[in-house]
């Protein structure tokens, strides 16, 4: 069966960390009988945006429409300003193609050097599944007691009744962002998060919220979880505010195995969880849409400092190209990615810089699609 992939390599470490990751995909492509890989590279990032203007194209995102998965590299780049590119290309996808889930495995690798004192692979091996379009992300919000128009309307029509109304009053500027949680949004996130504990056999669950605080939003997370949950009797539940899980991370990793949280304190903890399964350069992600386009990743930015040096750990953008395949339903050819990469670890010769080598990241790449070739 052949697989119509976009490869958005995009910008700083980006290209050169989707290269080796191409690299494995070739590799496993020639190595599953009946595996086809049919890749299409885009060139969406701040280079196309520079020369053109152009974040992402209705032209383009139609002919990603066409495709069954998208393969991105990394996003940012310091010529433009902050959030242009993330939120013009990579929110930009996830909302567009309405990737719900964001998956995010937390796995520590044999030989892989971890922070945590005393914890090895059998300590540190979970998920969290991560709501990927609401909550803060869903960009509501404004400015208002400034001096400029629209933002005056807003002043106006929103907080007459609690301010003074002398809206010229620069010093008096507020700004607001309002978190959002549908009843849609949590029930389709939390009901993939069980159904993922459940074909991997794994016997318990956390939501993390703050519903102690942030009651509104998180109160309506925290009572879908508990009609979800009743249609899942054998995995076993809790809540955790999101405060606690930080420390819980740190101190017992091997307490967890599905995490479901909003999209927001998912992207913070997930953050955490890169650097107790040794570091970013290790942290693949999801994008998923069950019934559309999913898109995968690897967490890390695109870390402007190290571009073009050759130094970046590819293994998160080949644990990408992992999970990318196993949404394709090609669970074999995911395996073997997996399996590559762990054996590379374990014979400890080829390493990256934050592995703690002195490897560069085509000898990584090249390491993990050698070891792919002889299966
Ligand atoms: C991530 C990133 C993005 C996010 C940024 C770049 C918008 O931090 O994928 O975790 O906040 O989701
Ligand atoms: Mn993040």
């Amino acid at each position: 069966m052949t697989h119509k992939i976009a490869v958005i390599p995009g910008d700083g470490t980006g290209p050169e960390v989707i290269r080796e990751g191409v690299k494995a995909l070739k590799a496993v492509e020639d190595t599953v009988q009946g595996l086809g890989l049919d890749l299409e590279k885009f060139p969406y990032g701040a280079d196309h945006y520079l020369e053109t203007g152009e974040l992402i194209p209705e032209e383009g995102l139609n002919r990603l429409s066409e495709k069954d998965a998208i393969y991105l590299g990394a996003l940012g780049d310091p010529e433009v300003a902050p959030g242009v590119l993330e939120k013009g290309i990579l929110l930009k996808l996830r909302f567009y193609f309405d990737q719900y889930i964001n998956l995010r495995p937390v796995k520590l690798y044999p030989n892989v050097p971890c922070p945590l004192s005393g914890k090895g692979p059998e300590d540190i091996d979970f998920y969290v599944i991560r709501e990927n379009t609401e909550d803060f992300y869903a960009a509501l919000g404004g400015r208002a007691k400034n001096k400029t128009h629209e933002t005056l309307e807003i002043s106006r029509s929103i907080y007459n009744a609690k301010f003074d109304t002398d809206i010229e009053v620069e010093g008096d500027e507020i700004a607001y962002q309002i978190g959002i949680i549908s009843r849609k949004g949590a029930e389709r996130a939390i009901r993939f998060a069980f159904e993922l504990a459940e074909e991997k056999g794994l016997e318990r669950m956390t939501s993390v919220d703050k519903a102690n605080v942030l009651s509104h939003a998180y109160g309506l997370w925290r009572e879908v979880f508990e009609e979800v949950a009743e249609d899942y009797p054998d995995i076993e539940t809790e809540f955790s505010y999101v405060d606690a899980v930080t420390m819980w991370f740190v101190k017992s990793p091997e307490w967890y195995r599905t995490i479901v949280t909003p999209n927001m304190f998912g992207d913070i903890i997930t953050d955490l969880g890169a650097m107790i399964q040794g570091g970013l350069g290790l942290a693949p992600g999801g994008n998923i849409n069950p019934e559309g386009v999913s898109m995968f990743e690897p967490i890390h930015g695109s870390a402007p400092k190290h571009a073009g040096k050759n130094k970046a750990n590819p293994l998160a953008t080949i644990l990408a190209g992992q999970m990318m395949l196993e949404q394709l339903g090609e669970e074999k050819a995911a395996k073997i990615i997996e399996d590559a990469v762990i054996e590379v670890l374990k014979e400890g010769e080829v390493r990256t810089y934050d592995l703690g080598g002195d490897s560069s990241t085509s000898e990584l790449g090249d390491a993990v699609a050698e070891k792919i070739r002889e299966r």
